[in-house]
């Protein structure tokens, strides 16, 4: 199947690299900047794209909200299928964009809008299905997870771990999303849409970041040996949907205690399934990148099945 990818960062780069040799043709790039080894693919005009009919799959990896909505809106309506790992985006269009898909007979795959090389949102959804989710949660942030390891196993400041976190690639182009929390406030709505139905609202999530832990903060929870996590939760009460996300302190026995530098852990509780939790690499270019390709080769899959 002939794809065309949309923004050449960190998670572009990396899907491109995970599909070579796979049955996934590269065929068009849309960025603005000169990138040497894929000049012969560059545009910078969408039209180019969206008009051509040998393209099928459209991989949405620029970020932000706006041209991104449009952008994969116009793919749904021309009949491409779509690829996306835009939580900003589809936490504010998620009903409308994936009613559209359905509408339109194509895929629209989101798996790496939450938990960068995790396949939570997979799992989340193969449950639902069959299981009563009672609750979900865990640590969904990687930069974040990154920078309060590193200050409490190697003592280093907040501001140089967020530069490495930046530097690795794991942080948003801008890291307030991160420290703020409302990339993780986005994970959640996602993962509250399929969990528990519906469309959250993710600005509706009370959410506290991690910009007001301090090394004193730190040093307190090391001596009650505990450490800090940022920690999203959320779940039915009376029929209405309970999230919240806010640093806490964990203890030693709690699986989100271990938690090494970019690392993730989803969970569910569901009726039937009980725990099951989800742990791994939350962020960075070849997981991420690897969840994307995974998405788009599972669509060309199905086409095969059905040819
Ligand atoms: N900035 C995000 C994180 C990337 O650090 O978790 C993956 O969603």
């Amino acid at each position: 199947m002939k794809i065309a990818i949309l923004g050449y960062g960190t998670v572009g780069s990396g899907c491109a690299e995970a599909l070579k040799g796979s049955s996934a043709e590269l065929v068009r790039v849309l960025d603005k900047r000169e990138i040497p080894e894929i000049a012969h693919l560059l545009t910078d005009d969408y039209e180019t794209i969206l008009k051509d009919p040998d393209i099928e799959l459209v991989a949405e990896l620029m970020g932000g909200e706006h041209p991104a909505y449009d952008f994969v809106k116009e793919a749904l309506l021309a009949g491409k299928h779509v690829v996306t790992a835009n939580k900003q985006m589809l936490s504010h269009h998620f009903s409308e964009l994936t009613k559209l898909a359905e509408e339109k007979g194509v895929c629209l795959g989101y798996s790496a809008t939450a938990g960068g090389g995790i396949p939570w949102l997979e799992n989340l959804k193969r449950y639902s299905r069959v299981d009563s989710i009672k609750e979900i949660g865990g640590v969904m942030n990687g930069t974040t997870n990154f920078i309060l390891d590193a200050m409490q196993t190697r003592g280093e400041s907040y501001d140089d771990a967020l530069k490495k976190a930046q530097e690795l690639g794991y942080a948003e182009a801008d890291p307030t999303a991160d420290v703020m929390g409302y990339d993780v406030r986005a994970k959640l709505a996602i993962s509250c849409n399929l969990a528990f139905g519906g469309e959250l609202d993710p600005e509706s999530i009370p959410t506290t970041g991690i910009t007001g832990i301090t090394d004193e903060t730190i040093k307190c929870a090391k001596e009650s040996g505990m450490s800090v996590r940022l920690v999203a939760k959320a779940y039915m009460e009376n029929g209405n949907i309970k999230a919240e996300i806010a640093p806490q302190l964990v203890g030693q026995d709690d699986p989100m205690y271990m938690l090494k530098g970019p690392e993730n852990l989803f969970y569910l509780k569901g009726e039937r399934c009980g725990t099951l939790s989800f742990r791994g690499a939350g962020a960075g270019k070849g997981p991420t990148g690897a969840n994307v390709a995974a998405d788009i080769l599972k669509i060309i899959d199905r086409k095969e099945q059905n040819a």
